[in-house]
Protein backbone atom coordinates (compact mmCIF):
# COMPACT_ATOMS: atom_id res chain seq x y z
CA UNK A 1 0.00 0.00 0.00
CA UNK A 2 1.49 3.60 -0.85
CA UNK A 3 0.74 6.37 0.91
CA UNK A 4 0.66 9.85 -1.09
CA UNK A 5 0.57 13.14 0.91
CA UNK A 6 0.02 16.79 -1.16
CA UNK A 7 1.50 19.44 0.48
CA UNK A 8 2.11 23.49 0.48
CA UNK A 9 0.90 26.83 1.13
CA UNK A 10 -2.91 27.53 1.71
CA UNK A 11 -4.72 28.02 -1.67
CA UNK A 12 -2.23 26.81 -3.68
CA UNK A 13 -4.08 23.68 -4.61
CA UNK A 14 -3.18 20.97 -2.56
CA UNK A 15 -6.91 19.44 -2.43
CA UNK A 16 -7.54 19.54 -6.10
CA UNK A 17 -4.70 17.90 -7.09
CA UNK A 18 -5.15 15.12 -4.34
CA UNK A 19 -8.50 14.54 -5.75
CA UNK A 20 -7.18 14.18 -9.39
CA UNK A 21 -4.45 12.03 -8.79
CA UNK A 22 -6.92 9.75 -6.57
CA UNK A 23 -9.44 10.01 -9.01
CA UNK A 24 -6.76 9.43 -11.80
CA UNK A 25 -5.90 6.15 -9.74
CA UNK A 26 -8.74 4.50 -9.44
CA UNK A 27 -9.78 5.09 -12.97
CA UNK A 28 -6.40 2.85 -13.80
CA UNK A 29 -8.26 0.34 -11.77
CA UNK A 30 -6.43 0.91 -8.63
CA UNK A 31 -7.93 0.90 -5.47
CA UNK A 32 -7.83 4.44 -3.61
CA UNK A 33 -8.84 6.28 -0.21
CA UNK A 34 -8.93 9.85 -0.42
CA UNK A 35 -8.36 11.38 3.24
CA UNK A 36 -8.41 14.85 4.01
CA UNK A 37 -6.61 15.89 6.80
CA UNK A 38 -7.72 19.41 6.29
CA UNK A 39 -9.63 20.79 9.38
CA UNK A 40 -11.18 22.86 7.16
CA UNK A 41 -12.28 20.17 4.55
CA UNK A 42 -14.05 20.42 1.04
CA UNK A 43 -12.59 17.33 -0.95
CA UNK A 44 -16.78 16.52 -0.64
CA UNK A 45 -17.56 19.79 -2.36
CA UNK A 46 -14.05 19.06 -4.97
CA UNK A 47 -16.03 15.89 -5.98
CA UNK A 48 -19.37 17.58 -5.25
CA UNK A 49 -21.03 15.54 -2.47
CA UNK A 50 -21.49 15.44 1.36
CA UNK A 51 -19.20 13.79 3.37
CA UNK A 52 -20.10 12.99 6.47
CA UNK A 53 -16.67 12.43 8.66
CA UNK A 54 -17.25 8.80 7.17
CA UNK A 55 -15.83 6.66 4.13
CA UNK A 56 -17.58 7.18 1.71
CA UNK A 57 -17.84 4.78 -1.61
CA UNK A 58 -17.58 7.34 -4.87
CA UNK A 59 -17.07 5.06 -7.21
CA UNK A 60 -16.04 0.82 -6.98
CA UNK A 61 -12.16 1.73 -7.09
CA UNK A 62 -12.63 5.19 -4.99
CA UNK A 63 -12.91 6.13 -1.33
CA UNK A 64 -13.34 9.69 0.06
CA UNK A 65 -13.02 10.58 3.64
CA UNK A 66 -12.83 13.74 5.47
CA UNK A 67 -11.55 13.59 9.11
CA UNK A 68 -14.04 14.55 12.24
CA UNK A 69 -10.74 16.25 13.69
CA UNK A 70 -13.07 17.80 16.41
CA UNK A 71 -14.27 14.00 17.43
CA UNK A 72 -10.60 13.09 17.26
CA UNK A 73 -9.45 15.47 19.50
CA UNK A 74 -12.69 15.12 21.90
CA UNK A 75 -11.57 11.27 21.78
CA UNK A 76 -7.78 11.96 22.18
CA UNK A 77 -8.24 13.90 25.57
CA UNK A 78 -11.45 11.92 27.05
CA UNK A 79 -9.15 8.81 26.58
CA UNK A 80 -6.20 10.39 28.46
CA UNK A 81 -8.24 11.68 30.96
CA UNK A 82 -9.90 7.94 31.32
CA UNK A 83 -6.49 6.55 32.11
CA UNK A 84 -5.61 8.81 34.35
CA UNK A 85 -8.42 8.64 36.61
CA UNK A 86 -8.10 4.75 36.58
CA UNK A 87 -4.20 5.09 37.37
CA UNK A 88 -4.68 7.63 39.70
CA UNK A 89 -7.88 7.04 41.10
CA UNK A 90 -6.40 6.68 44.55
CA UNK A 91 -5.35 10.44 44.56
CA UNK A 92 -8.82 11.55 45.84
CA UNK A 93 -8.31 15.44 44.81
CA UNK A 94 -7.27 14.17 40.81
CA UNK A 95 -10.55 15.83 39.25
CA UNK A 96 -9.61 16.37 35.54
CA UNK A 97 -13.39 16.86 34.91
CA UNK A 98 -13.54 20.77 34.65
CA UNK A 99 -10.76 21.20 32.31
CA UNK A 100 -11.84 19.45 29.82
CA UNK A 101 -13.42 22.02 27.98
CA UNK A 102 -10.33 24.17 28.22
CA UNK A 103 -8.00 21.46 27.15
CA UNK A 104 -9.75 20.72 24.04
CA UNK A 105 -8.72 24.73 23.01
CA UNK A 106 -5.04 23.62 23.98
CA UNK A 107 -2.20 24.30 21.81
CA UNK A 108 -1.40 21.27 20.03
CA UNK A 109 -4.83 19.23 20.58
CA UNK A 110 -5.60 20.25 16.61
CA UNK A 111 -1.97 18.28 15.86
CA UNK A 112 -2.61 15.30 17.79
CA UNK A 113 -6.39 14.87 17.07
CA UNK A 114 -5.18 14.86 12.86
CA UNK A 115 -1.62 12.32 14.19
CA UNK A 116 -4.80 10.12 16.03
CA UNK A 117 -6.82 10.25 12.81
CA UNK A 118 -3.71 9.69 10.77
CA UNK A 119 -3.22 6.72 12.64
CA UNK A 120 -6.43 4.85 13.12
CA UNK A 121 -6.23 4.99 8.79
CA UNK A 122 -3.27 3.39 8.56
CA UNK A 123 -3.92 1.08 11.06
CA UNK A 124 -7.68 0.08 9.63
CA UNK A 125 -7.37 0.43 5.59
CA UNK A 126 -4.35 -1.47 5.81
CA UNK A 127 -4.40 -3.61 2.62
CA UNK A 128 -7.73 -2.44 1.75
CA UNK A 129 -6.14 0.06 -0.95
CA UNK A 130 -3.35 0.36 -3.19
CA UNK A 131 -3.05 3.96 -2.51
CA UNK A 132 -4.60 6.35 0.31
CA UNK A 133 -3.90 10.29 -1.12
CA UNK A 134 -3.89 12.63 1.92
CA UNK A 135 -5.14 16.36 1.40
CA UNK A 136 -3.15 17.85 4.56
CA UNK A 137 -3.80 21.21 6.03
CA UNK A 138 -1.42 24.50 5.08
CA UNK A 139 2.66 24.03 5.71
CA UNK A 140 2.83 24.97 9.55
CA UNK A 141 -0.06 22.68 10.44
CA UNK A 142 1.23 20.00 8.28
CA UNK A 143 4.90 20.22 9.33
CA UNK A 144 3.63 20.10 12.87
CA UNK A 145 1.75 17.01 12.32
CA UNK A 146 4.49 15.06 10.87
CA UNK A 147 7.01 16.42 13.32
CA UNK A 148 4.85 15.39 15.97
CA UNK A 149 5.44 11.32 15.69
CA UNK A 150 9.33 12.22 16.47
CA UNK A 151 9.04 14.50 19.03
CA UNK A 152 6.28 12.06 20.97
CA UNK A 153 8.40 9.21 20.60
CA UNK A 154 11.35 11.00 22.48
CA UNK A 155 8.68 11.99 24.97
CA UNK A 156 8.17 8.46 24.94
CA UNK A 157 11.27 7.28 25.71
CA UNK A 158 11.80 9.53 28.60
CA UNK A 159 8.84 8.86 30.44
CA UNK A 160 9.53 5.15 29.83
CA UNK A 161 12.95 5.54 31.69
CA UNK A 162 11.43 7.89 34.44
CA UNK A 163 8.60 5.07 35.06
CA UNK A 164 11.20 2.70 35.16
CA UNK A 165 13.25 4.10 37.62
CA UNK A 166 9.57 4.67 40.34
CA UNK A 167 8.74 1.12 40.00
CA UNK A 168 12.40 0.03 40.80
CA UNK A 169 12.08 2.99 43.94
CA UNK A 170 8.64 1.41 44.84
CA UNK A 171 10.04 -1.68 44.85
CA UNK A 172 12.91 -1.56 46.93
CA UNK A 173 10.76 0.77 49.46
CA UNK A 174 8.24 -1.63 49.78
CA UNK A 175 11.26 -4.37 50.59
CA UNK A 176 12.47 -2.61 53.30
CA UNK A 177 8.96 -1.38 54.93
CA UNK A 178 7.11 -3.58 54.22
CA UNK A 179 3.20 -2.40 53.53
CA UNK A 180 3.51 1.14 53.64
CA UNK A 181 0.22 1.73 51.15
CA UNK A 182 -3.74 2.58 52.28
CA UNK A 183 -5.62 -0.49 52.46
CA UNK A 184 -7.78 -0.72 49.25
CA UNK A 185 -4.63 0.79 47.09
CA UNK A 186 -2.69 -1.70 44.85
CA UNK A 187 0.71 -0.30 43.52
CA UNK A 188 2.22 -2.21 40.87
CA UNK A 189 6.21 -2.87 41.20
CA UNK A 190 6.71 -4.92 37.98
CA UNK A 191 6.18 -4.15 34.49
CA UNK A 192 3.50 -6.65 33.83
CA UNK A 193 1.25 -5.14 36.72
CA UNK A 194 1.95 -1.66 36.10
CA UNK A 195 -0.62 0.44 33.75
CA UNK A 196 1.27 3.28 33.10
CA UNK A 197 4.25 1.57 31.22
CA UNK A 198 1.94 -0.61 30.01
CA UNK A 199 0.14 2.10 27.94
CA UNK A 200 3.51 3.80 26.98
CA UNK A 201 4.72 0.86 25.55
CA UNK A 202 1.67 0.83 23.41
CA UNK A 203 1.80 4.63 22.52
CA UNK A 204 5.72 3.88 21.47
CA UNK A 205 4.38 1.09 19.08
CA UNK A 206 1.86 3.33 17.53
CA UNK A 207 4.02 6.40 16.98
CA UNK A 208 6.48 4.27 15.88
CA UNK A 209 4.28 2.57 12.96
CA UNK A 210 2.88 6.27 11.80
CA UNK A 211 7.19 7.14 11.60
CA UNK A 212 7.86 4.16 9.81
CA UNK A 213 5.22 5.00 6.83
CA UNK A 214 6.14 8.90 6.81
CA UNK A 215 9.83 7.56 6.49
CA UNK A 216 9.27 4.58 4.55
CA UNK A 217 9.60 3.71 0.45
CA UNK A 218 5.78 3.60 -0.02
CA UNK A 219 5.86 7.00 1.39
CA UNK A 220 5.67 10.09 -0.91
CA UNK A 221 5.74 13.39 0.02
CA UNK A 222 4.74 16.35 -2.79
CA UNK A 223 4.61 19.78 -2.53
CA UNK A 224 2.08 22.35 -4.66
CA UNK A 225 3.15 25.38 -5.27
CA UNK A 226 1.81 28.81 -7.77
CA UNK A 227 4.49 31.02 -9.62
CA UNK A 228 4.59 33.67 -7.54
CA UNK A 229 7.38 35.04 -5.00
CA UNK A 230 5.44 34.38 -1.74
CA UNK A 231 4.30 30.51 -2.87
CA UNK A 232 8.21 30.28 -3.74
CA UNK A 233 9.22 31.61 0.05
CA UNK A 234 6.36 29.56 1.45
CA UNK A 235 8.01 26.27 -0.48
CA UNK A 236 11.37 26.74 0.85
CA UNK A 237 10.09 26.93 4.31
CA UNK A 238 8.60 24.30 3.90
CA UNK A 239 11.23 22.13 2.26
CA UNK A 240 13.66 23.00 4.82
CA UNK A 241 10.66 21.68 7.73
CA UNK A 242 11.04 18.87 5.97
CA UNK A 243 14.81 17.99 5.48
CA UNK A 244 14.67 18.60 8.86
CA UNK A 245 12.11 15.44 9.51
CA UNK A 246 14.20 13.48 7.11
CA UNK A 247 11.34 13.61 4.27
CA UNK A 248 12.51 13.75 0.96
CA UNK A 249 9.98 15.32 -1.83
CA UNK A 250 9.07 13.58 -4.93
CA UNK A 251 7.23 16.01 -6.85
CA UNK A 252 6.99 19.60 -6.95
CA UNK A 253 3.50 19.96 -8.52
CA UNK A 254 3.49 24.20 -10.31
CA UNK A 255 -0.19 24.59 -10.30
CA UNK A 256 -2.09 27.08 -12.16
CA UNK A 257 0.11 28.60 -14.93
CA UNK A 258 -0.63 30.91 -17.32
CA UNK A 259 1.23 32.25 -20.05
CA UNK A 260 1.13 35.72 -18.44
CA UNK A 261 3.03 33.90 -15.02
CA UNK A 262 5.54 31.01 -17.26
CA UNK A 263 8.28 33.16 -16.63
CA UNK A 264 7.74 33.63 -12.68
CA UNK A 265 7.37 30.09 -13.00
CA UNK A 266 10.29 29.44 -14.66
CA UNK A 267 12.47 31.41 -11.98
CA UNK A 268 10.44 29.86 -9.44
CA UNK A 269 11.19 26.42 -10.58
CA UNK A 270 14.61 26.64 -11.20
CA UNK A 271 15.41 28.21 -7.49
CA UNK A 272 13.55 24.87 -6.30
CA UNK A 273 15.47 22.91 -8.26
CA UNK A 274 18.62 23.75 -7.27
CA UNK A 275 18.67 22.25 -4.32
CA UNK A 276 16.09 19.41 -4.67
CA UNK A 277 17.68 17.54 -7.94
CA UNK A 278 15.97 13.95 -7.41
CA UNK A 279 12.56 15.31 -7.20
CA UNK A 280 10.37 16.04 -10.48
CA UNK A 281 8.70 18.70 -11.25
CA UNK A 282 4.99 18.75 -12.84
CA UNK A 283 3.48 21.84 -14.37
CA UNK A 284 -0.50 21.90 -14.05
CA UNK A 285 -1.97 24.66 -16.32
CA UNK A 286 -4.64 27.35 -14.96
CA UNK A 287 -7.99 25.19 -15.87
CA UNK A 288 -10.54 27.94 -17.21
CA UNK A 289 -13.00 25.26 -18.20
CA UNK A 290 -14.79 25.80 -15.01
CA UNK A 291 -15.33 22.32 -14.16
CA UNK A 292 -18.18 21.87 -11.79
CA UNK A 293 -15.86 18.87 -10.68
CA UNK A 294 -12.54 19.97 -9.59
CA UNK A 295 -10.83 16.62 -9.49
CA UNK A 296 -11.14 16.35 -13.12
CA UNK A 297 -7.98 17.71 -14.83
CA UNK A 298 -6.56 16.81 -17.67
CA UNK A 299 -3.06 16.79 -16.91
CA UNK A 300 -1.79 13.53 -15.70
CA UNK A 301 -0.84 13.37 -12.43
CA UNK A 302 -1.22 9.37 -11.62
CA UNK A 303 1.26 8.68 -13.85
CA UNK A 304 4.01 10.09 -11.59
CA UNK A 305 3.44 8.04 -8.55
CA UNK A 306 2.55 4.89 -10.53
CA UNK A 307 5.78 4.96 -12.45
CA UNK A 308 7.60 4.91 -8.71
CA UNK A 309 6.53 0.99 -8.11
CA UNK A 310 8.68 -1.43 -8.41
CA UNK A 311 11.39 1.09 -7.04
N1 LIG B 1 -5.04 24.00 -12.01
C1 LIG B 1 -6.04 24.76 -11.55
N2 LIG B 1 -6.77 25.50 -12.43
C2 LIG B 1 -7.77 26.28 -12.00
N3 LIG B 1 -8.14 26.41 -10.72
C3 LIG B 1 -7.45 25.70 -9.81
C4 LIG B 1 -6.39 24.84 -10.17
N4 LIG B 1 -5.90 24.27 -9.03
C5 LIG B 1 -6.65 24.76 -8.02
N5 LIG B 1 -7.58 25.62 -8.48
C6 LIG B 1 -8.56 26.38 -7.70
O1 LIG B 1 -7.87 27.11 -6.67
C7 LIG B 1 -8.63 27.16 -5.49
C8 LIG B 1 -7.82 26.57 -4.34
O2 LIG B 1 -7.60 25.19 -4.62
P1 LIG B 1 -7.56 24.10 -3.49
O3 LIG B 1 -8.72 24.21 -2.59
O4 LIG B 1 -7.29 22.82 -4.15
O5 LIG B 1 -6.25 24.61 -2.72
P2 LIG B 1 -5.67 24.12 -1.33
O6 LIG B 1 -4.21 24.26 -1.43
O7 LIG B 1 -6.20 22.80 -1.00
O8 LIG B 1 -6.29 25.23 -0.37
P3 LIG B 1 -6.36 25.16 1.25
O9 LIG B 1 -4.98 25.48 1.72
O10 LIG B 1 -7.33 26.25 1.56
O11 LIG B 1 -6.80 23.81 1.62
C9 LIG B 1 -9.90 26.40 -5.76
O12 LIG B 1 -10.90 27.30 -6.14
C10 LIG B 1 -9.53 25.49 -6.95
O13 LIG B 1 -10.64 25.17 -7.76
MG1 LIG C 1 -7.26 22.13 0.71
Amino acid sequence: MKTIFFTGKGGVGKSTLAAAAAWQLAEKGYRVLTVSLDPAHNLGDIFGIKLHHRKKKFTSELYLQETDLEKAADEYIKNNMSIMKEVYGYLKTFNMDKYFSILKYSPGIEEYAALTSLEKILTKEEGCFDYIVFDTPPTGLTLHIFALPGVTLAWIERLIKIRKEILEKRYTIHNIKGKYIPEGVQLAYQEKDDKVIQKLYELQKRYEKVKSVLEGDDNSVSVVFNPDQLSLKESERLLEGLKELGLPVSHFFNNKLTEDNLKTAESVEAKLKKDNKSSTIKRIYYNDDNLSKGYMLNDDIAGLFIEQEGK
